[in-house]
């Protein structure tokens, strides 16, 4: 399924350079930026149990200050912030302070953390593994739940003196969080709440027709990229970045053109994407991922079923002792979840949304965003995302 949508994003990107912009943001890393917009910055690096050495980024307090500073250990309740498909921490930092989730939280007196899946720009290395090997790139969601979050959430519960954390996941930061709780559900004592916006377990009634054409086709181009030694989809990439920075100005018609591409696979809205950042959310997306990461989603798209990775049945038989992958146990992901979910989400359909609803055992609220527009990416980059999920969720935070 990679090629494709390879070949989609660069032309995205192509477009975009012809137009322009001034933006000094795109040359900013997480913590650069950060520090730009006056919060405090920390970088943290957690090893997982199977090597992977992961960066952590987190915004302690709010720009105003660590108001109630002896307290602050014990006084800030830690959140934690999990990415998305092909993102990273920057994700929930694409917009001025008043409107990103990650300073909006610290404002609100939260100790902010976000993480980032391995394999992204900011979590590339490990103990053992160069990420040009094949091994090192030998994972799907099913490892970011299994070995990622486990390690991440001990470190910062660890660091915080906290018993439990709130965990906000957008997309496949929910993905992994399934997975992670179906695994080891004795981990379900150290969240306090879960928040799934855009929520993705099962995801066969997608809308976007790209997707289930390339998924319907991705064990040839698994093929393909095997055969040319490619095991990384779509990583951050300078050059990109540089000749964003050197052809753009701010005009807008061909930033729309490109904006509709990215609406293929997420859902339209223009009215809720703001152009001024579209360099900046360029230049610091798509962060990469492993081919098998996109893989087990196209697996989804074409069994209809939540499951772990398919090997193929002989290694399944080996790794699972059956011959298919097992599903996912959404009945031991026993910790209070809200829901949040829009009708003009191409990725997280509603009635796919409904379906993980109906399994999961303790969904406390199941938010539809009252906005029939809102697509995939809104919840992270819509102009309105305040409005429409942030303030709810920091209100819904507050009873937890
Ligand atoms: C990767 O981690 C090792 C420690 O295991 C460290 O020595 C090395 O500098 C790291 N590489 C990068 C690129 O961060
Ligand atoms: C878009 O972003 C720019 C830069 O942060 C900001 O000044 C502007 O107010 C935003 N537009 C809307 C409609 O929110």
């Amino acid at each position: 399924m990679s090629l494709c949508i390879y070949y989609f994003v660069v032309l995205v990107m192509v477009v975009v350079w012809v137009q322009g912009n001034d933006n000094p943001d795109i040359y900013l890393d997480v913590p650069e930026l950060i520090k730009k917009y006056g919060y405090p910055v920390e970088s943290h690096q957690v090893v997982t149990e199977d090597g992977f050495i992961l960066t952590l980024h987190r915004i302690p307090h709010g720009r105003h200050g660590d108001i109630g500073g002896e307290n602050r250990v014990q006084g800030r309740h830690p959140v934690f912030l999990q990415h998305g498909l092909l993102s990273s921490s920057a994700c929930w930092l694409m917009a001025e302070p008043d409107k990103a989730l990650a300073y909006i939280a610290a404002d609100a007196g939260y100790d902010v953390w976000m993480g980032n899946a391995r394999g992204n720009h900011y979590s590339r290395n490990h103990t053992s593994l160069q990420p040009s090997s094949k091994e090192f790139w030998d994972f799907s969601y099913d490892e970011m739940g299994y070995y990622d979050l486990p390690a991440v959430i001990d470190y910062v519960l660890a660091t915080t003196e906290h018993s439990k954390l709130a965990y906000v996941g957008h997309s496949m930061g929910t993905t992994m969080f399934f997975a992670f709780l179906s695994s080891r559900p004795e981990y379900a004592n150290k969240i306090r709440v879960m928040f799934g916006l855009a929520p993705v377990a099962r995801v066969d009634h997608t809308r976007s027709t790209v997707l289930r054409d390339i998924a319907y086709r991705y064990r040839t181009l698994e093929d393909l990229f095997e055969v040319l030694h490619g095991y990384e989809f779509l990583p951050h990439n300078e050059l990109v970045i540089k000749w964003t920075e050197e052809l753009c100005t701010p005009e807008h018609t061909k930033e729309l053109i490109c904006l509709s591409a990215i609406f293929r696979l997420t859902g339209f809205d223009y009215p809720q994407f703001n152009l001024t950042w579209l360099p900046t959310i360029l230049s610091h997306t798509p962060e990469g991922t492993s081919i098998r990461t996109m893989a087990h989603y196209a697996q989804g798209i074409n069994t209809g079923k939540f499951c772990r990775f398919d090997f193929g049945w002989l290694h399944n038989l080996c790794r699972y002792g059956q011959i298919t992958p097992p599903e996912y146990s959404l009945s031991d992901v026993k910790v209070p979840i809200v829901l949040f979910w829009s009708k003009n989400d191409y990725l997280a359909d509603t009635q796919d949304v409904s379906w993980l609803a109906s399994q999961l055992p303790h969904v406390v609220i199941n938010y539809e965003v009252p906005y029939p527009k809102f697509n995939h990416i809104d919840f992270v980059w819509g102009i309105d995302a305040l409005k429409y999920v942030y303030k709810p969720l920091l209100k819904y935070l507050a009873f937890f």
